[in-house]
């Protein structure tokens, strides 16, 4: 039985089309599962009645209505896709989206949270980007970039690397995390 919370943000990169294996590879590992998804990965990406079925739970896309789901408390976060806008974003304190000021709560809140990017080598080689994973990265968050961890694509080829996105990578970090 899961026990744990697990916040998934979803954001709009290709491998969103894939988050369903991320969220098998959760429940597996004892999670429940609740999506954030941001918009751009609402519009491009995401199949959200498949993903409430997936998890059972109603996918959060904005501030929560009368008769909504009420979220429960978090064990753990992790963003994946994280977009090129959603880091930089993110690190530079705009919270103009409900998926941007939750990840901001929750950042300030001191919450395990993994970010695993899913970026093409040229939007990784802005130095921008760089400067927004290490701001992360001082604040707490654990991001998976580098070599062993995601690293970047040729740009145009993202569809050629959905298969080897190491979804498990980010469970794992987050179990570091989490037990640290
Ligand atoms: C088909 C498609 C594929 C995209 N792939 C990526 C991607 O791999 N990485 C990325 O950072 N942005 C990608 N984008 C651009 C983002 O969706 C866009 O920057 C958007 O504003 C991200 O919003 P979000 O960070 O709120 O999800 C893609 C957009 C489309 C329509």
């Amino acid at each position: 039985m899961s026990t744990r919370v697990l916040y998934l943000f979803i954001c709009g990169a290709g491998s969103a089309n894939h988050i369903i294996e991320m969220i098998a590879l959760a429940h597996a590992d004892g999670w429940s599962v609740h999506c954030v998804a941001t918009p751009a990965a609402v519009e491009h990406f995401l199949d959200i009645s498949a993903l409430e079925e997936a998890t059972g739970h109603q996918v959060r896309t904005t501030y929560s209505k009368p008769g909504d789901e009420s979220l429960p408390s978090a064990d753990g976060v992790i963003v994946a896709p994280a977009t090129y806008n959603t880091i930089n974003k993110w690190a530079a304190g705009s919270a103009d989206t409900y998926a941007l000021n939750q990840l901001a709560e929750l950042t300030g809140l001191g919450l395990p949270i993994v970010v695993l990017p899913f970026v093409n080598q040229a939007l990784a080689a802005n130095r921008i980007f760089h400067q927004s994973v290490d701001e992360l990265r001082q604040v707490g968050v654990r991001v998976l970039f580098g070599p062993g961890e995601f690293e970047p694509h040729p740009p145009r080829t993202g569809n050629q690397v959905l298969d080897t996105y190491p979804w498990a990578l980010a469970l794992k970090a987050l179990n570091e995390q989490a037990t640290a």
